[in-house]
């Protein structure tokens, strides 16, 4: 049996008809950037996310570009963030000219260790940015309540994690702004690179909307240097489709994960994800601890299995960031994580048979490795 980590193509054959009727009616409307179709989608996201405002932009990496811009953040200023994250949240920190200031994450859930912020934080920090990773928040409460003690706005890197809550509250609307991903394996994809801005605070609307057009409210005259990070027509007709469908699709992600938790069951060499009490995980990620990962993954390849290491170096230690002067043991839970992670197929479509061949070749592969 061939499993593989996303099946694309399987999401878009269900809902085929309607993608294609989309697609058509923006390709003959001629309207392709901005527009209806955008102000539309933006509604129904703000609304679907408990927030006031969402704004579309090109990408998950661009909305926290644009995040942190909308606060005049630059250099000179230091960023509290993860080290143990996809590359944009830390490479967002730097294009606009600051530092990413590390803390290390918690071990159980993979998120910001709240615990250890405080000492971080310096004259020149103006921000605290968590991420959720895997779909699953980080502690949101301790990181409120700092950034409230020391005057910092909290942008939360919700890219993994639409529809994930935090004690009943959505992600994304906890902080100042939070930003999406819609690349296309994420638990909402469009069919190309896409992004949104969520926000509770009228006071960024007009310069966020202005920032992703070139810092322009009025054609050819600019108020500031911005971007093109404009979502396009034509995504955000397909995240139209798709949004009614993504409730549906986090309980199957749920119901499948409560599947490997039921069977796969604990191994000494193993941890399987922990959803912490106050959490709803969305299960972008079904992710494992492993001690033998590389071992594991030949095993699950050589049986069709396909599986990914989200990620295999974490940023301090990583060449494009050397210049930021941090070495190997500053963060050693995060290198430990980049070790010992191992991601397994999870999408609302993979279905019984294959979430359990999935679960029988695991717990198969440690009958044989103690
Ligand atoms: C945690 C995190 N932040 C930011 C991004 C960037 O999003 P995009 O690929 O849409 O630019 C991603 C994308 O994978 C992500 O996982």
């Amino acid at each position: 049996m061939n499993v593989p980590l996303v099946d694309m193509k399987g999401q878009y054959n269900l809902l085929k008809k309607e993608i294609n009727m989309a697609v058509l009616r923006i390709v003959e409307s001629g309207m392709y950037i901005g527009g209806k179709e955008v102000e539309k989608f933006e509604e129904e996201l703000a609304r679907h996310c408990n927030a006031k405002y969402a704004i579309g932009v090109s990408s998950g990496t661009d909305a926290l570009y644009l995040a942190l811009r909308v606060f005049d953040i630059g250099p000179g200023d230091e960023v509290i963030s993860v080290p143990f994250t996809f590359m944009a949240t830390t490479e967002a920190i730097c294009l606009t000219g600051a530092t990413p200031v590390f803390v290390d994450i918690d071990p159980k859930n993979f998120n910001m260790d709240a615990s250890k912020i405080e000492k971080a934080i310096t004259k020149k920090t103006r921000a605290i940015m968590p991420v959720h990773l895997y779909g699953q928040a980080a502690d949101m409460d301790p990181i409120m309540k700092i950034a409230k003690k020391y005057k910092l706005v909290v942008i939360e890197d919700a890219a993994q994690a639409i529809g994930s809550e935090y004690k009943g509250k959505q992600v994304g609307s906890i902080g100042d702004i939070g930003t999406l991903s819609f690349f296309p394996s994420k638990n909402l994809g469009a069919c190309g690179d896409a992004g949104a801005i969520l926000t509770n605070r009228k006071d960024l609307i007009r310069k966020l909307k202005m920032l992703r057009e070139h810092g322009s409210e009025k054609k050819y005259y600019h108020e500031y240097v911005g971007t093109n990070s404009r979502l396009d027509a034509l995504q955000a007709a397909v995240l139209s489709v798709k949004l009614k469908y993504l409730d549906g699709w986090t309980k199957k992600r749920r119901e499948l994960a409560k599947i490997y938790d039921n069977t796969i069951k604990p191994q000494k060499n193993m941890i399987l994800p922990a959803e912490e009490p106050y959490n709803k995980h969305i299960y972008n990620q079904y992710t494992l601890r492993v001690k033998k990962r590389e071992i594991l993954q030949k095993f699950l390849q050589a049986n069709g299995i396909s599986s990914i290491s989200y990620y295999p170096l974490p940023m301090h230690l990583q060449k494009a960031f050397k210049f930021l002067k941090y070495e190997k043991g500053d963060f050693p839970e995060s290198e430990k994580a980049a070790k010992e992670v191992l991601s397994i197929p999870i999408w609302p479509e993979l279905g019984e048979e294959k979430i359990k061949f999935v679960s029988e070749k695991i717990i198969e592969f440690w009958s044989g490795h103690k």
